[in-house]
C-alpha cells in the first residue's frame, strides 16, 4: 500500500509508491531534497523524521551514526516508510515545487559514441520520445540489467538542447560493472533506457557572484552543464573552470573550453597536470588545493561548483572554505561508487 509522507511545518503531502523511497517520492512530486549518492553512503540527505515508521535499509554509519538514529534522523535516499504515514522535517523555502519529476524507463538512442581520453567515452544519447526536462548539473541514471550492467548515474555534459539530445562522460572504472558496459559493450545505434533527472547540483540562474568551478575526470560533466547554460544566458559576473588531469592526455574537451574562452570574455579555464610528467610548458602543476590560493587569495564573494571522486571533492571543499568561501555557496557533487539498495519484502510495508 502507499503511504503518505507529510513535509513539516508545511503540511504539504507527497504520496510514497510501494517500494519507492521517500527521496523518489519527493522527487516524483517535484521536490529538492539534496543528494549525492542515493545510496547511504554520503548523509546528504540525512532528515528529522517527526512521527511514523519506517525501514532504514543498509547504509554506512559515517553517512548515518547511531547518534544520528537515536535523536530521529534518517537517510531519506533508502528509507522507505513501514507506516501508513511519515512526517519528516522540510524546510518551507525548499518546499516549492522546483525539479521536474523524474522519470522512468526514458528511451534514448546512442547517436555517438567517442573516446575523450584513454579512460573516457561520451556519449551522445538521442530521445525517442518527448524530451527529457532537466537542470543543467543533474544525472540521469542509466544500465542494462539484462546485460549485467547495474543502472548507475552519470552527469548531463550539457545544457538542455531543442533536439533532446543529452551528453555523458563515462570514466572506465576496472572491474565496474556499468562503465565496463559503456566502453565494451554499448555502440552507436543502440537503444537504451534512462532514468531521471537527478540530483540538486544545480546553478541558481540568479545568483550574482562570480561563479568557480572546479573539476577533475569526469567530474567535468556537470560543470560542462552548469557553465554552458551560463554561456549561453550571457551570465555577467565570471566564471572560472580549474580542471584537475593527470597528464596531457586526460585533459578533456581542450578544444571545446578554449573556443568558450575565445567567445565568451567573461569565461576563463585553467588545467593543472598532477601527474609524475606534466607536459612541457603546463601553466600549473599540482593538485587544485594546492594552487587555488595562487589563484584566488579569497573566495569571499565567489559561489563554488565542486565535481569528482569523493577525495577531490572532499579536498577541494576544505581549500575552498579555508579561502573564506561561504559554505552557503559551496556547492558539491562527489561520485560515490554505488552502494545496492535493500528492498524490505513486501509484507512489510504499510
Ligand atoms: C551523482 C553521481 C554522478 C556521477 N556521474 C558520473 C559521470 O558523469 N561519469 C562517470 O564516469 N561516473 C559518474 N558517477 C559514478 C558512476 O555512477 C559509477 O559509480 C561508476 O561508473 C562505477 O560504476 P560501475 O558499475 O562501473 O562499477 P561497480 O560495479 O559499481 O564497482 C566495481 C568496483 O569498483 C569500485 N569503484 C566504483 N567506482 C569507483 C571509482 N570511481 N573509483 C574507484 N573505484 C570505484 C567499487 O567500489 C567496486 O569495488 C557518478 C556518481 C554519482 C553518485
Ligand atoms: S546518503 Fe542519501 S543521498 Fe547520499
Amino acid at each position: 500500500m502507499s503511504a503518505i509522507v507529510r513535509l513539516q511545518p508545511s503540511g504539504h503531502e507527497v504520496t510514497c509508491e510501494p517500494g519507492d523511497t521517500v527521496l523518489t517520492a519527493l522527487e516524483k512530486a517535484g521536490y529538492i531534497m539534496p543528494n549525492n549518492c542515493r545510496a547511504g553512503a554520503c548523509g546528504e540527505c540525512k532528515t528529522k523524521v517527526l512521527d511514523g515508521v519506517f525501514d532504514q535499509g543498509m547504509v554506512l554509519d559515517m553517512a548515518l551514526s547511531q547518534e544520528d538514529r537515536g535523536q530521529g534522523f534518517g537517510l531519506m535516499c533508502m528509507a522507505k516508510p513501514l507506516s501508513p504515514s511519515l512526517d519528516i522535517e522540510f524546510g518551507t523555502i525548499d518546499a516549492l515545487q522546483k525539479l521536474f519529476p523524474p522519470r522512468e524507463f526514458v528511451p534514448f538512442v546512442v547517436t555517438d559514441k567517442v573516446a575523450r581520453t584513454p579512460t573516457m567515452v561520451e556519449l551522445s544519447l538521442r530521445p525517442l520520445g518527448e524530451n527529457l526536462r532537466y537542470w543543467p548539473g543533474q544525472y540521469l541514471m542509466i544500465g542494462d540489467e539484462r546485460a549485467g550492467a547495474p543502472l548507475r548515474s552519470y552527469s548531463i555534459a550539457n545544457a538542455p538542447r531543442p533536439d533532446g539530445e543529452v551528453h555523458l562522460l563515462v570514466t572506465r572504472v576496472e572491474g565496474g560493472r556499468t562503465s565496463t558496459w559503456v566502453h565494451d559493450r554499448l555502440a552507436a545505434g543502440d537503444q537504451i533506457l534512462a532514468h531521471g533527472p537527478y540530483g540538486t547540483f544545480v546553478g541558481d540562474p540568479s545568483v550574482d557572484t562570480p561563479v568557480l568551478c572546479l573539476a577533475s575526470g569526469s567530474g567535468l560533466a556537470p560543470i560542462l552543464g552548469l557553465a554552458d547554460a551560463a554561456l549561453r544566458r550571457g551570465f555577467r559576473h565570471g566564471t572560472t573552470l580549474v580542471y584537475s588531469a593527470r597528464t596531457a592526455d586526460d585533459a578533456l574537451l581542450r578544444g571545446l573550453l578554449t573556443w568558450w574562452e575565445r567567445k565568451h570574455r567573461t569565461f576563463r579555464s585553467f588545467t593543472t597536470y598532477t601527474g609524475a610528467n606534466p607536459p612541457e610548458g603546463a601553466q600549473f602543476t599540482g593538485r587544485i588545493p594546492t594552487i587555488l590560493p595562487g589563484l584566488f587569495p579569497t573566495l569571499e564573494k565567489h559561489s563554488v561548483f565542486i565535481a569528482g571522486n569523493p577525495d577531490f571533492v572532499e579536498a577541494c571543499k576544505a581549500a575552498v572554505l579555508g579561502l573564506g568561501a561561504r559554505p552557503e555557496l559551496v556547492h558539491v557533487e562527489g561520485y560515490f561508487p554505488h552502494w545496492p539498495a535493500e528492498i524490505p519484502p513486501a509484507d512489510r510495508l504499510g
